[in-house]
C-alpha cells in the first residue's frame, strides 16, 4: 500500500489543456483495439509510418533456400537493421534469441511443398502459439484465381477471426501463381479482397500503375521483393513502391541473396524511411559493401 497523499502542494489538473486524442498513424487502422494497434506500431515506425520487414520464411515450402541454408549465420547479422522479421515459428524458436527485441510476423499457413500444388495450403499454426511467442502479426497467403482460391480465402478469414479475439493483426499475402498475369488489374483485385476480408496489412508485388493498387486498398501495403534483382534495380523498385503509396517492404531474397546483405538492408532502410533516391542509396550500398567495382 502506498502512503496516503498528504502533499501540501496544490494539485494541477491542467484544465486549460484538452486531453489529446490523436488518430493512429497507420492507414485504415484507427478503429482497432489497443493491443492490436500496439502490435502494428511495433512493426511500423511511427515517425515514417513505414516498415522494413525482412522476409525469410521461404523454407516453409521450399526448404533451405539459397541464402537461408544457415539463417543463424546469414540472417542474424541483418536483424538489427530490420523493423520486423517475417519467419516461421520453427526458425523463431530454434535460432532467434528471445533477447532480440524485434517485431515478428509469423508465417501461419503451410501444407504443400514446392513438389505439390502450392495453393492447397491450410492454417498451420494455432493463434495461441502466436500470442505465446509475442508475435506482432501472423501471415497467410491468398491464391486469388488459383486452384484452391476459396480454401485460401477461408484460411485468411479464419485467421482474422482468431486474431481479432486476441488482438493479433493478420498480414494477407497475395500469391501469384505461375500462369497468372502480374498486372495492376490482378493485384488490385487480390489486395482489395485481402483487405475486405479483414487483413490489417497486405503484402503484394510491385507492378506498373501501383498507385491505383495502394489507392484501392484501405489498409497498408508492403511489397515483396521477388526474385533477386541487381541491387540498384531492387532499390528503384522499393523507391517507386513507396512513392506510389506503399507503407514499406517485406523483402527477402533481394536482401539476403545480395553480395553484401548488411549494406543492402541499410540502403533499403534509407529508401523506405528517408525517401532517399535509389541512385544515392546504391552509392551508400557500395560504400558499406566495399564493392567499388560492383555493377548495377
Ligand atoms: C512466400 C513469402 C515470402 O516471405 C516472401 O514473399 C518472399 O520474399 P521475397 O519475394 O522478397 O524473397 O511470402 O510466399
Amino acid at each position: 500500500m502506498p502512503e496516503a497523499d498528504v502533499s501540501k502542494a496544490e494539485k494541477n489538473y491542467y484544465t486549460d489543456q484538452p486531453q489529446k486524442n490523436e488518430a493512429f498513424f497507420l492507414k485504415g487502422s484507427n478503429n482497432y483495439d489497443w493491443g492490436f494497434k500496439n502490435r502494428l506500431g511495433r512493426i511500423f515506425n511511427c515517425e515514417s509510418g513505414r516498415t522494413v520487414m525482412l522476409a525469410f520464411d521461404h523454407g516453409y515450402f521450399q526448404g533451405p533456400t539459397t541464402g537461408l541454408e544457415r539463417p543463424d549465420i546469414t540472417i542474424l547479422p541483418l536483424a538489427p537493421f530490420a523493423d520486423a522479421l517475417m519467419l516461421t515459428r520453427g526458425i523463431l524458436r530454434s535460432l532467434i534469441p528471445p533477447s532480440l527485441a524485434k517485431a515478428t510476423v509469423l508465417r501461419a499457413s503451410g501444407g504443400p511443398s514446392i513438389l505439390k500444388e502450392l495453393s492447397n495450403e491450410h492454417i498451420a499454426m494455432n493463434m495461441e502459439d502466436a500470442v505465446r511467442v509475442n508475435a506482432c502479426a501472423v501471415a497467410t497467403q491468398v491464391f486469388v484465381g488459383g486452384e484452391n482460391e476459396t480454401q485460401s480465402v477461408m484460411n485468411l478469414t479464419n485467421l482474422v477471426d482468431a486474431g481479432n479475439r486476441v488482438g493479433m493483426p493478420v498480414l494477407g499475402v497475395t500469391a501469384v501463381g505461375k500462369d497468372m498475369v502480374r498486372d495492376a488489374k490482378y493485384i488490385r483485385l487480390a489486395t482489395r479482397m485481402c483487405a475486405e476480408l479483414g487483413a490489417a496489412v497486405v503484402k503484394t508485388y510491385f507492378v506498373p500503375e501501383f498507385e491505383t493498387v495502394t489507392a484501392a486498398c484501405p489498409v497498408p501495403i508492403v511489397i515483396a521483393g521477388g526474385k533477386k534483382l541487381p541491387e540498384l534495380d531492387a532499390l528503384k523498385m522499393a523507391y517507386e513502391a513507396i512513392r506510389q503509396g506503399a507503407a514499406g517492404v517485406d523483402m527477402g531474397r533481394n536482401i539476403f541473396q545480395s553480395e553484401a546483405p548488411v549494406a543492402m538492408i541499410k540502403a533499403v532502410r534509407k529508401v523506405v524511411h528517408d525517401n532517399m533516391k535509389p541512385e544515392q542509396a546504391f552509392e551508400l550500398f557500395l560504400a558499406h559493401a566495399n564493392l567499388k567495382k560492383h555493377k548495377a
